[in-house]
């Protein structure tokens, strides 16, 4: 028996597999994020730590004696949050998150001086990312800089909380931008470029090795009869990916989570810093991946469902079946953007609302937005010298076959939706868990059974592309006129 742990932006989701992988039984607590002043994005770490709890005693609840027999326990969360420890491993303030767009002026100061974050580190210097969010705590907050024993990303304080120790895997690490992405290790100089060092960095270990064991603790509080080993895991993009088989090279898929993501497995380091691609290493050895983001996919649905005061669901399904794009454009940069503007202060926009426009055209319009946005994450990739034909479909928003028709007409590629699309981080970080309970990765990331296949319709691939030409002059213009 297997545990996939995922630290979700929005909850907490615990998987328990049998040996063959089958579900046996799944636990759900929810999160929240506080938002203190505009653009800011955090969540208390304890929290993570009480929904793992809850999730944890929920499956003991429910399937005590497959629990006993856990033998691995993979982690996946999201990437890029600082966790800030002291001395004593409690936190010294709340995460700041991955959607967290307050550091634009250390992104700037930091690639200016140090241009190795770029060469070594693989990737721009952005707000979401956590080295500048550690440069602006030391500009905004030095007394808790000053107390800095320890930075963590969220899975890991979930992980020291389970195990004791202070450990990190590669894939979710080299999203801090202190890494040395190709040697898949800290590198003192980009730590040095904002007052760090490898003594505040956890230990690093692959995705898919162990980090260690549960706590005996814990392990009679859940009635573990071994202590489970608990695998390195992965952020969970990479996990997803795990989740879905994509670890050989060319393999893809588009998550519709809070963010929206197109990734790509790669055999060798691809850095491609132009278009605001994201290069970091897989959760697997030897393996590192390419990734386009964008910061509101379901968020920006979410946050229509909250206007329109209908669940997400409601208004998807109410949408049916499209013969075209939508009368009205929609820019889902409710957050700002990362690829390809890399811009933390360009702010959402809706045009071309008439007298007609109801709640079924903004859902549209918004499905639409998230799709061109995804488009320009291929088109980015693609600048990088990556072919895609062909996506795995994951996260929430998956569940909308229209929408995947949307994004398989307007990307041309086909989307292959599998019959648990939601389980992506969580099913991939048990498999983690397992390869390293058994220390092997052989036969462990299969392909998962496929529910559907979507191809592109013709008709729809060229509205929707003439759609996107006039789409992408949006930016530019609402950009120009300062929102
Ligand atoms: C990836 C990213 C998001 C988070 C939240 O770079 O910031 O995908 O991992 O899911």
């Amino acid at each position: 028996m297997y545990i996939g742990l995922d630290i979700g932006t929005s909850s907490v989701k615990a998987i328990l597999l049998g040996e063959d992988q089958s579900l046996i039984a799944s636990a759900t607590s929810e999160l929240t994020v506080e938002r203190p002043h505009p653009g800011w994005s955090e969540q208390d770490p304890d929290s993570w730590w009480a929904a793992c709890e809850q999730v944890l005693d929920e499956l003991k609840n429910k399937v005590p004696t497959e629990l006993s027999a856990v033998k691995g326990i993979g982690l996946s969360g999201h990437m890029h949050g600082a966790t800030l420890l002291d001395k004593a491993g409690r936190p010294l303030r709340p995460c700041i998150l991955w959607n967290d767009g307050r550091s634009g002026k250390q992104c700037a100061e930091l690639a200016e001086k140090e241009p190795k974050f770029m060469s070594l580190g693989g990737n721009l210097v952005m707000p979401g990312f956590t080295a500048p969010k550690l440069q602006w705590v030391r500009e905004n907050e030095p007394e808790i800089f000053a107390g800095t024993a320890m930075v963590l990303l969220p899975k890991d304080y979930v992980r020291f909380k389970l195990t004791g120790e202070y450990v990190g895997d590669m894939s979710d690490s080299a999203g801090t931008l202190w890494m040395d992405v190709a040697k898949r290790d800290w590198s003192d100089d980009l730590l040095a470029a904002t007052g760090l060092t490898r003594n505040q960095m956890p230990r690093l270990v692959e995705g898919s090795e162990s980090s260690g064991v549960m706590t005996a603790e814990h392990c009679s509080r859940w009635g573990f009869d071994t202590p489970p080993v608990i695998a390195g895991g992965g952020g969970d993009n990479a996990a997803s990916a795990c989740g879905v088989g994509a670890v050989d090279p060319g393999s893809a898929f588009v998550s519709l989570g809070t963010s929206g993501v197109l990734f790509v497995t790669n055999e060798r380091f691809s850095p491609n810093v132009d278009g605001a691609v994201h290069a970091f290493c897989h959760a697997v050895p030897e393996t590192w991946h390419q990734m386009g983001v964008i910061l509101s996919a379901t968020d920006s649905l979410n946050w229509l469902s909250g206007i329109l005061k209908k669940s997400p669901g409601e208004l998807t399904n109410a949408l049916g079946q499209i013969s075209g794009p939508s009368p009205v454009s929609f820019l889902p940069y409710l957050g700002g953007e990362r690829t390809p503007h890399n811009d933390v202060d360009i702010r959402a926009g809706f045009s071309g609302i008439s007298h007609d426009t109801d709640d079924l055209v903004l859902t549209h319009a918004v499905m639409d937005g998230v799709a061109f946005a995804l488009m320009d994450c291929l088109e980015a990739l693609s600048v990088a010298g990556t072919r895609i034909d062909r996506v795995l479909a994951v996260g929430g928003g998956s569940r909308s076959r229209t929408w995947l028709e949307i994004i398989a007409s307007l990307l041309n590629v086909s989307v292959n939706v599998p019959v648990d699309g939601d389980f992506g981080a969580s099913l991939g970080a048990a498999r983690l868990g397992q390869a390293a309970a058994l220390g092997t990765t052989d036969g462990i990331f299969t392909r998962p059974a496929l529910k559907a296949s979507i191809d592109p319709v013709p008709s729809l691939t060229e509205t929707y592309a003439e759609a996107y030409d006039r789409w992408r002059k949006l930016y530019p213009a609402l950009k120009q006129a300062g929102f």
